[in-house]
Formats: C-alpha cells, sequence, structure tokens
C-alpha cells in the first residue's frame, strides 16, 4: 500500500468472512450489530499492538518472575458518533478499563461536510493514547473534524480505526492528518457521486439502528 503509508489493512479470515455477512443486504439489525462489534474486538487487537509495556514482579506459585502490564494512563476510546456507538463494547472487550469520549458528527447530505452536535472526552487528555472508532470511512470529513478537535485539545497520540474506507478518504485524512495511522477491515474500490462507499455496505448508522 506504498501509495497509502498511514493505512494497515487489518486482512484476517475472521475479518474477512464477517465482513462479507456485515456487507449483505440480507443481514438484518440484529446480526448486523452483532458483527460490528466482533470485528472492531479482532481489529483492536492488531491495532493495539504498540500500546506501551512496562515489566513488572510477578509471584507465581512456584517462584517470583517478570510479566508486563499497559503502560501509561487509560486508553481512550473515541466513537464518532453514531455508528462508531457500535464498535465500542468490540473494543472494550479487549480493554475494559479504557476510557470512552464522544464525537458527535452527521454528514449533511448535500455539502457532505460533518457537523458537529456533541463533544466530551476524559480529563487528562494530551497524556492519554486515543482510539477514534468509525465503521465507515468516506470522504474523511468526519474523521478529519473529530481529529481535529481532539488536537485542540492537546491529544497527540491518536490512532483511527474504521471497518470499510474508501481511498478517497484515506488520502484525505493522511492529508489532514499525516500523524494518525489509519487501521481498516477492508480498503473498498472509490466512493459513489452521492458520497457512498463502493461496493460499501450502506448507511452503516441506520443498519446498526434500524433507522431506515
Ligand atoms: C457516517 C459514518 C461516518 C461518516 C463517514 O456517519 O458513520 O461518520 O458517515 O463519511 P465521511 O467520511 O464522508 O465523513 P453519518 O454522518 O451518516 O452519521 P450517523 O453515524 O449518525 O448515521
Ligand atoms: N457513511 C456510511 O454510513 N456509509 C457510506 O458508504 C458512506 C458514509
Amino acid at each position: 500500500m506504498s501509495e497509502l503509508p498511514n493505512l494497515t489493512v487489518v486482512d484476517h479470515p475472521l475479518i474477512r468472512h464477517k465482513l462479507a455477512l456485515l456487507r449483505s443486504v440480507d443481514t438484518p439489525t440484529k446480526l448486523f450489530r452483532e458483527l460490528v462489534e466482533e470485528m472492531a474486538m479482532l481489529m483492536a487487537y492488531e491495532v493495539t499492538r504498540t500500546l506501551e509495556e512496562e515489566v513488572v514482579e510477578v509471584v507465581t506459585p512456584l517462584e517470583a518472575t517478570t510479566g508486563y502490564r499497559i503502560a501509561g494512563k487509560k486508553l481512550v476510546v473515541v466513537p464518532v458518533l453514531r455508528a462508531g456507538l457500535g464498535m465500542v463494547e468490540g473494543v472494550l472487550r479487549l480493554i475494559p478499563s479504557a476510557r470512552v469520549g464522544h464525537v458527535g458528527l452527521a454528514r449533511d447530505e448535500e455539502s457532505l461536510q460533518p457537523v458537529e452536535y456533541y463533544f466530551k472526552v476524559p480529563s487528562e487528555s494530551a497524556s492519554r493514547r486515543f482510539l477514534v472508532v468509525d465503521p465507515m470511512l468516506a470522504t474523511g470529513g468526519s474523521a478529519s473534524a473529530a481529529i481535529a478537535r481532539l488536537k485542540e485539545r492537546g491529544v497527540r497520540g491518536i490512532t483511527y480505526m474504521c471497518l470499510v474506507a474508501a481511498p478517497e478518504g484515506v488520502r484525505a485524512l493522511a492529508d489532514a492528518h499525516p500523524d494518525v495511522a489509519v487501521f481498516t477491515g477492508v480498503l473498498d474500490r472509490q466512493l459513489n457521486d452521492v458520497g457512498y462507499i463502493l461496493p460499501g455496505l450502506g448507511d452503516a448508522g441506520d443498519r446498526l439502528f434500524g433507522t431506515k
């Protein structure tokens, strides 16, 4: 992926299998929700590979030894509302003590520009690592805006994780935030003329919450 250097595609057989189910127009809301959560958990395993560790002393029933624990302040997971909410529980299954912030953004359907309606993140943000989650990276407008808001709070260690990305969005995000590593379950072909990802899976928020 040399022309998209910030991008990692987590192409594991389990993720590919679940993605095909997720894309299907026949997948009902309940299963869609379960798949989003499961995929988020599987991807989080890979995304957290670079978390900082520290050495700890451990006493087993037989002798003393050393082990590792995750170092530093608790990670903050930030779903981009609404659809990002569907990924939070999956990440928390792996990192149960993570904090959760929220960024509420909705794309204006005509301009495709994100409009913010909510923002709340934990205190002492500047010294924490952040994982921004949203199933869909389309034009990249929502991701770029969410990350810009976090940076206004002094946050620097930001990783972005989605399930489906369009090349247009990956490029736009890399231009706006070259310091942010992007992880996706799949890199799709392109956007259509109303900003939907092709082949994609449709409107992730509507499919998660059954609002269509
Ligand atoms: C969707 C999706 C992303 C955004 C991606 O949310 O969940 O947040 O679109 O598009 P972009 O990369 O072009 O910004 P939407 O704005 O539809 O809101 P919703 O999650 O409330 O449905
Ligand atoms: N948002 C979605 O939910 N789906 C897309 O294909 C693009 C943006």
